[in-house]
């Protein structure tokens, strides 16, 4: 368990400048981390923020257990049809100049908002969600929760398989089993559906149910989550209300008064259904 430090901050919202509060937590102990940083100016916030990304993954190790993971959700915005690369920036930094490996960049495919729509550019409705993890493996992985039926259950699959080499191999008849893991595309609605008003009085959050569904598969009960830029607290309500500890970050005396509303009203697991594709 982590020592005072970190222990005194348990399942608060703490109200301040995530660089200034995150050098106050003990070392090595945050299990996960999982937050969604303003980039690029898409959103309209209460004031321009700027922090420097690389240190933030800097700071974000140190605290972070061996095995622990950090998940950003983050995009790139566009300017004169140039994608900002954001998004790529920070990965590659993390990678190569922090120690970070990365688990994943899993697309967040996002339902129900119109976007940024152009005659001259596509309509974008996806982010990254980058998944990152400290040591030689995450310490915990689960993901019973994220099995999604088989297209093919029921059928003997009897078919061959390719050889690294470009031969061929016959392999045994066998059962198609009736789950199989979700794949690296997720889609969910928009928080915008979840009928939420209080949420939605911040301007960009992400669904309960992509929080949810992070936690339960990088965390246990008991387990501390960290959110170092909590808006809305998202992640917060989601970590408490499946009896993990957390500590919510924020900067905005106003966003941290919807986080305390939400974690004071809101007891359920995310309810909202996730639709995928290629099942
Ligand atoms: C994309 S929003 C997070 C929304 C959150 N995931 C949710 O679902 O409600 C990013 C937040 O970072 C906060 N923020 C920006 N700079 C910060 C800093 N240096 N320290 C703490 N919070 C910061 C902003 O006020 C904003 O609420």
């Amino acid at each position: 368990m982590a020592d005072d430090l970190t222990l005194t901050r348990l399942n608060r919202i703490i109200q301040g400048d995530c660089m200034e509060e995150l050098a106050a937590l003990s070392d090595e102990s945050i299990d996960l981390t999982l937050f969604s940083p303003p980039y690029d100016g898409i959103r309209d916030y209460k004031k321009n923020w700027s922090f420097d990304i690389v240190e933030l993954g800097d700071q974000l190790y140190r605290v972070t257990k061996d095995g622990g993971v950090v998940v950003v959700i983050i995009g790139d915005g566009t300017r004169q049809f140039a994608k900002s690369l954001t998004s790529f920036r920070l990965a590659v930094s993390w990678v190569d100049e922090i120690g970070w490996k990365l688990f994943e960049c899993v697309i967040y495919h996002r339902d129900g908002n119109p976007g940024a729509w152009w005659n001259q550019r596509f309509r974008v409705d996806h982010e990254y969600v980058l998944i990152f993890f400290k040591g030689e493996r995450p310490k915990t992985f689960q993901k019973d929760h994220l099995m999604v039926p088989s297209k093919h259950a029921g059928k003997i699959y009897s078919g061959t398989d390719r050889l690294t080499n470009g031969g061929f191999k016959r392999i045994t008849p066998k059962a198609v089993n009736p789950l199989k893991c979700r794949g690296t595309v997720w889609r969910y609605a928009t928080s915008n559906t979840e009928g939420n008003r209080l949420k939605l009085q911040h301007p960009a959050t992400f669904p309960d149910k992509l929080a949810e569904d992070i936690i339960l598969c990088f965390s246990q009960p008991g387990d501390i989550v960290l959110d170092p830029m909590c808006g809305s607290g998202t992640t917060c309500v989601m970590a408490r209300n499946h009896q993990r500890h957390f500590i919510g970050i924020e900067i905005s005396p106003e966003y941290c008064e919807i986080a305390g509303k939400r974690l004071a009203m809101e007891h359920q697991p995310a309810e909202q259904q996730t639709l995928f594709y290629g099942i």
